[in-house]
């Protein structure tokens, strides 16, 4: 039933809308929804969870008209796991299903990059992605016998703004990482066929 999600999208709206909200006042309720979310797992259809034996996937699942704000599923097959990258904007990850590796990166002097911290996020777990505080990660899937899946939002339409992918020594590629399905969740569509 995807209920839960429409409920998401709306109070995101209302958050979005709310121009009396400062980004960290934002930030927080966003968190709390997507808490909300994560501890709910029936709602995801089946084709927005499902994993490609080849990569991990990247699904839309919601695009704000404005651009203010994009909602995703990531689905990490056994062991998958993103290049280092960087984000732009701010966002935040929960955990659906499984677990999933945060490896965060900090250039040093010459420009290499070193990592930080690894953090492991598990299910039910929400965590912030904010430029201002350092944005350079990789992510992987912590299991390397199963599917994990995390839900994202991000404050912008993701999938098409300019980022940058990372070597360890610095060099930087640009990417625009766009999005692998052709049609987004119908919220009104009560189906039994979620995950
Ligand atoms: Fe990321």
């Amino acid at each position: 039933m995807i209920t839960p999600f429409r409920h998401f999208i709306r109070h995101l709206h209302l958050l979005f809308d709310d121009a009396t909200l400062s980004t960290t006042q934002r930030q927080q309720q966003a968190t709390q929804l997507l808490k909300t979310l994560v501890q709910q797992h029936s709602w995801l259809p089946r084709a927005y969870a499902e994993p490609d034996p080849d990569r991990y996937r990247q699904m839309l699942l919601y695009a704000d008209l404005h651009e203010r704000f994009s909602v995703l599923s990531f689905i990490w097959g056994p062991g998958q796991q993103t290049p280092i990258h960087d984000h732009g904007v701010w966002g935040l990850v929960g955990v659906l299903r499984g677990a999933e590796i945060d490896q965060r990166y900090k250039p040093a002097a010459d420009g290499s990059l070193h990592l930080i911290d690894a953090t492991t996020l598990n299910e039910g777990d929400v965590s912030l992605i904010c430029p201002r505080q350092g944005d350079i990660h990789a992510v992987k899937n912590a299991y390397e016998d199963q599917v994990s899946i995390s839900i994202h939002l991000y404050a912008s339409n993701i999938g098409r703004i300019d980022r940058q992918l990372y070597e360890n020594d610095g060099t930087t590629r640009p990417f625009i990482s766009r999005y692998q399905n052709a049609s987004v969740p119908n919220l009104w569509f009560e189906d039994s066929d979620s995950m």
